[in-house]
């Protein structure tokens, strides 16, 4: 895989591959850019898509949760107008930092490393909680949630993408060749519906919404096949053999 994203670009027509009609907010962004950026399939569509659930206004507080190397931070910072904490495990604050100074976005976003289950944030501090391609790594716990929610503010907003199966996989086993690509982690990529249960049964939200990205698989295959390099991943095959059963799934709801 080339991470510069540069040569995966070569014959491709990055104008056209980001879909300016779908997303064109994302479609401003240089395609060799985005997949430099690469950590999951396409986060800034997955953004775009999930912002249409979500009522973010210029100038509230937005945590970022499990940003990567901060592509959907820069984002917010600049479609939505707002400021931004790039929040992040795996990736460390220096790589995030020169990513937003490159980016010109460094006073609106700011660069933390930890792990969301010892949040080192204020209770209520921010507007509204974004995560996006992460919930997979932590969200299935029940204790996620409810201090999660520690931090947002009565009435935020919540919303967050993960991988997903249209039949959760506690209801009929995942396709084979799922399993054979993802093994364990299959059984985390729970449908739209388990999810909604998920939130609601912690009593803490209202306005809770889950659906399956309509497009994600689509997307998710347009963005390995420009990482490949001339060999077809097994993610790529994965994704040609599924039976419109994975994509993404998009959840939103607000803090009672
Ligand atoms: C698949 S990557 C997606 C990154 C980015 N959101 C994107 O779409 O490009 C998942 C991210 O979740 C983060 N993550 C996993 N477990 C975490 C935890 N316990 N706390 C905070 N972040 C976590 C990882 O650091 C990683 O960057």
């Amino acid at each position: 895989m080339n991470r510069s994203g540069e040569g995966n670009l070569m014959g491709l027509d990055g104008a056209a591959w980001s879909q300016p009609d779908r997303y064109p907010l994302s479609a401003k962004y240089d395609a060799a850019w985005v997949l430099s950026m690469d950590m999951g399939p396409h986060p800034l569509w997955q953004l775009e898509d999930l912002l249409t659930d979500l009522n973010l206004r210029p100038g509230m507080k937005v945590l970022d949760l499990g940003c990567g190397k901060g592509a959907t931070s820069i984002f917010l910072a600049r479609e939505c107008d707002v400021d931004v904490v790039a929040f992040d495990l795996w990736i460390g604050e220096d790589e995030m930092q020169s990513n937003f100074d490159a980016q010109g976005v460094s006073d609106r976003v700011a660069a933390v490393r930890g792990d969301v289950r010892d949040l080192p944030f204020q209770d209520g501090e921010f507007d509204a909680i974004i995560s996006i391609d992460a919930f997979e790594y932590f969200g299935t716990d029940v204790r996620l949630i409810p201090s999660l929610l520690r931090v947002l503010k009565k009435g935020g907003g919540i919303g967050m993408t993960t991988p997903a199966l249209r039949t959760d996989p506690y209801q009929s086993p995942p396709p084979a060749s799922v399993t054979e690509t993802i093994g364990w982690e299959a059984a985390g990529w729970h449908a739209p519906e388990w999810w909604a249960t998920h939130w609601s049964l912690s009593g803490l939200v209202d306005n809770v919404t889950a659906r399956l990205q309509e497009h994600g698989r689509d997307d998710w295959l347009r963005w390995s096949r420009a990482l490949d390099d001339g060999e077809e991943s097994p993610v790529v095959a994965m994704l040609k053999a599924d039976d419109n059963q994975i994509g993404f799934a998009l959840v939103s709801a607000t803090k009672k």
